[in-house]
This record gives C-alpha cells, sequence and structure tokens, in this order.
C-alpha cells in the first residue's frame, strides 16, 4: 500500500521551498513530501524512528542521491542529529505525525483492529514497551483514563479506531516527543525558517496551537501584572491564523486525510 501525503500542496507552499534550502522531514515516512520538497529545488534531511520506513524512503529518494540525508532516529533528538550531521542552516520543518500506510497494513505491527495481530503499536520496533504492556499490566483505572482521554464521544468512528489510537498514542509517548521536538525546532530554525505541523487528532493539535500561542506572544505574564516580569519574548510568528484543512476533493480521494489539520509559523 503505497502512502498518499496528506496536504501535499499546501505543506510545500507553506515552507516556501527555495532552491538549495535546507529542509528537515521530521517524519519522512515513505517519502512522499520529501520528494516534493526535493522536486522544489531543496535539500532534505529525512528523519524516521521505524528503520522499515528508513527503507522505503531510501528507494523513493535515491534518484536525488546526496540532495536527501536519512537517518533512523526518534525526532526527539532533532537538534543534535542537525548539529552532528552539520545540517544548518534549516529554512524549513515538517512533522507529518500519526503512521504511514504500510505501518497500517502490516499486521504484525499490531496497529490495526482488522487484523489478527499481537497488540504490538511501536513506530520504532526495538522499543520493549508495547501496548500489549499497556492492556495487561495497567490498573483498570489508568487504562480507562489513557482510552477516555482519545475516545471522546463522537460520530461515525468506529469506537475501536479510536481505542487503538489512544493506546498507539500512550505506547509511542506521542505528545511528550511531540513537546520535546516542537521546543528543538525552535533552536534549530534559521530566522525565516518555517514550522509546520501536520496532525491528525485534537489531543496533538491542542498542544500544536498552544505552543504556537505561546511562542508568538512578548509577555506570558498573567493579565494584570503591571511590568512584565517573565522576560519573554516571542520566537515564531503565526503564518495561519487557525489551521489549514484538506479541501472536500482531498478528502474524498484520502479519506485518512479527513482529520488532518496543519499549523504554520515563521521563526523570527
Ligand atoms: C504519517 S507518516 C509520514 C508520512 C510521510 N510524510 C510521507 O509522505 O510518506 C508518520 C511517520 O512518523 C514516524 N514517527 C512517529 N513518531 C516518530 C518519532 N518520535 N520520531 C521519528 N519518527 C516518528 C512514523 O514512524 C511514520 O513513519
Amino acid at each position: 500500500m503505497i502512502h498518499t501525503p496528506v496536504l501535499l500542496n499546501e505543506a510545500i507552499e507553506a515552507l516556501q521551498v527555495k532552491l538549495g534550502g535546507q529542509y528537515v522531514d521530521c517524519t519522512v515516512g515513505e517519502g512522499g513530501h520529501a520528494t516534493a520538497v526535493l522536486e522544489h529545488g531543496g535539500r532534505v534531511l529525512g528523519i524516521d524512528t521505524d528503520p522499515q520506513a528508513i527503507k522505503h524512503a531510501r528507494a523513493t529518494l535515491l534518484p536525488y542521491g546526496k540532495k536527501a540525508i536519512l537517518i533512523n532516529e526518534d525526532f526527539t533528538n532533532l537538534a543534535d542529529i542537525c548539529s552532528r550531521l552539520g545540517f544548518e542552516p534549516v529554512s524549513g520543518i515538517l512533522f507529518d505525525l500519526g503512521m504511514s500506510s504500510f505501518q497500517l497494513a502490516d499486521a504484525k505491527r499490531g496497529f490495526s483492529f482488522q487484523h489478527e495481530a499481537p497488540l504490538n503499536m511501536c513506530f520504532n520496533p526495538s522499543q520493549e514497551f508495547t501496548a500489549a504492556t499497556i492492556v495487561n499490566t495497567f490498573p483498570e483505572d489508568e487504562l480507562a483514563a489513557t482510552v477516555v482521554r482519545a475516545v471522546g464521544k463522537r460520530g461515525r468512528i468506529h469506537p475501536a479506531t479510536r481505542t487503538f489510537q489512544a493506546l498507539r498514542i500512550a505506547v509511542n509517548r506521542e505528545l511528550e516527543r511531540l513537546k520535546v521536538a516542537l521546543k528543538q525546532a525552535l533552536h534549530v530554525l534559521e530566522v525565516g525558517g518555517r514550522l509546520v505541523v501536520i496532525t491528525f487528532h485534537s489531543l496533538e493539535d491542542r498542544l500544536v496551537k498552544d505552543f504556537f500561542r505561546r511562542e508568538s506572544q512578548d509577555c506570558l505574564c498573567p493579565p494584570r501584572t503591571p511590568v512584565c516580569i517573565c522576560g519573554h519574548h516571542a520566537t515564531l510568528k503565526l503564518i495561519v491564523k487557525g489551521v489549514v484543512a484538506p479541501s472536500r476533493s482531498e478528502i474524498q480521494a484520502n479519506p485518512r486525510s479527513r482529520s488532518a489539520k496543519m499549523r504554520v509559523a515563521e521563526r523570527i
């Protein structure tokens, strides 16, 4: 199953890809977004915690030779990876969160409730803490809280979809890792560089929204503080107020895109 990149044109436009510019794709997956960046004349550093994804991306990006560098690591090491590889300055950073189609389709990875398989669900298959660990060892109330956080009450989506998503978020510590990586993105991006984040569920989107809001403000003191005592300075300018969502035709062609939301900011 080939992964169809979500919000592809919108993400490339938001990154403002320029000839010879350097871009980090923190979730390179099967290389869909990375290919488009390369086609627009950029160089790409692609990161993915899943060695299988790196294998796919390596095959996809082969025609671009040294313009594409791939590394099998967690994006929480973003700053260290860029400095180790001398990949600086960075003109844009992309996060396209969630999972790749090949991960969902591979029964033994345990991401889908449509296959009979062990509950693994780790983006990094060498991780020992799996969804089975959670289901079999967490006390009942903690398990219930983990699911309720992500399941909510919404409409037509199969409840198992959200339950599996909740487990996946917990196993991969997705929110915690995203928080760490977003902070590092601020250090890595050059002034004028773009930060583009595509999320697929409201917990992730809220985290990105709060981070962008905080980092686009000069002072974070409580409203009635007479003089600023926090000394915070804005590091980001919001390029899109709110979110960019997929068009109706994209959702029709690729139903997986239905819950995507993209936020865009610029390093100042
Ligand atoms: C939606 S896919 C990316 C698809 C890609 N944009 C494309 O067009 O082919 C998300 C990818 O992020 C990877 N990923 C998830 N958490 C990660 C983390 N903490 N560090 C690095 N990669 C991660 C997953 O393994 C998966 O391959």
